[in-house]
């Protein structure tokens, strides 16, 4: 079967864009990344890319005038590559009905948190600051809400007393190159299906 093809969304370091690189590189692993896209030019994720000779393009938002032209400007540098599932990682921006409905269902998030706690922003800071003794990774299908959407695969991790923010966000992230490649799998296979809020992963 064809590999499923991937477009990655990133805005910053690209860890979890690397641990999906790394998984595509094996040849049993069911997808391909086709493009990567970025709203910083010096994001490190492209550079990643590049390494791995996957096309890689800065799309800057201050060439349009507002979120709704960028977003459609987005899919069609997508839709350029034929991708079948839009993967966002680290990508800071919010996409707005426009994007969403056009990939209804096949885009992809991964959050440093066990959704639906502590969504948005420096969620392992709101962590530690609610004080919960177990924190986690989700990966979510993306709706019009900010990570609200169906979740596919979530892991814990224990909260340690001396735990600043930096090493907690490591042991979450440990997670997330774990569990993203595993999602963008089961996605690839055919295993997956939403009903409601609910995904369903057959064996
Ligand atoms: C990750 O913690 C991810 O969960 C969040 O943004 C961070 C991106 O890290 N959405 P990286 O750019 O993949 O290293």
């Amino acid at each position: 079967m064809n590999p499923l093809r991937l477009a990655v969304l990133a805005s910053g370091r690209g860890s979890n864009l690397q641990a999906i690189l790394d998984a595509c590189a094996r040849p049993e692993f069911p997808a391909r990344v086709a493009v990567v896209l970025s709203d910083r030019e010096r994001a490190h994720a492209l550079a990643r890319a590049s390494a791995h000779g996957v096309p890689a393009r800065f799309v800057n938002p201050k060439d349009f005038a507002d979120r709704a032209a960028y977003d459609l400007a987005l899919v069609a540098a997508i839709e350029a590559h034929v991708v079948g599932l839009v993967c966002l990682a680290g990508f800071m921006r919010v996409l707005g009905p426009t994007f969403v409905r056009r990939f209804g269902g096949r885009i992809m998030n991964v959050h440093p948190s066990l959704l639906p706690a502590f969504p948005g922003l420096a969620a392992q800071r709101q962590a530690l600051d609610y004080g919960v003794r177990v924190a986690g990774a989700t990966v979510h299908f993306v709706d019009e809400g900010v990570d609200t959407g169906p979740i596919i695969l979530q892991a814990g991790v224990p909260v340690q007393p001396d735990d600043t923010e930096e090493s907690l966000a490591a042991r979450i992230l440990r997670e997330e190159h774990r569990l993203y490649p595993e999602a963008i799998r089961l996605f690839a296979e055919g295993r997956l299906s939403v009903a409601g809020r609910r995904v369903e992963v057959r064996p």
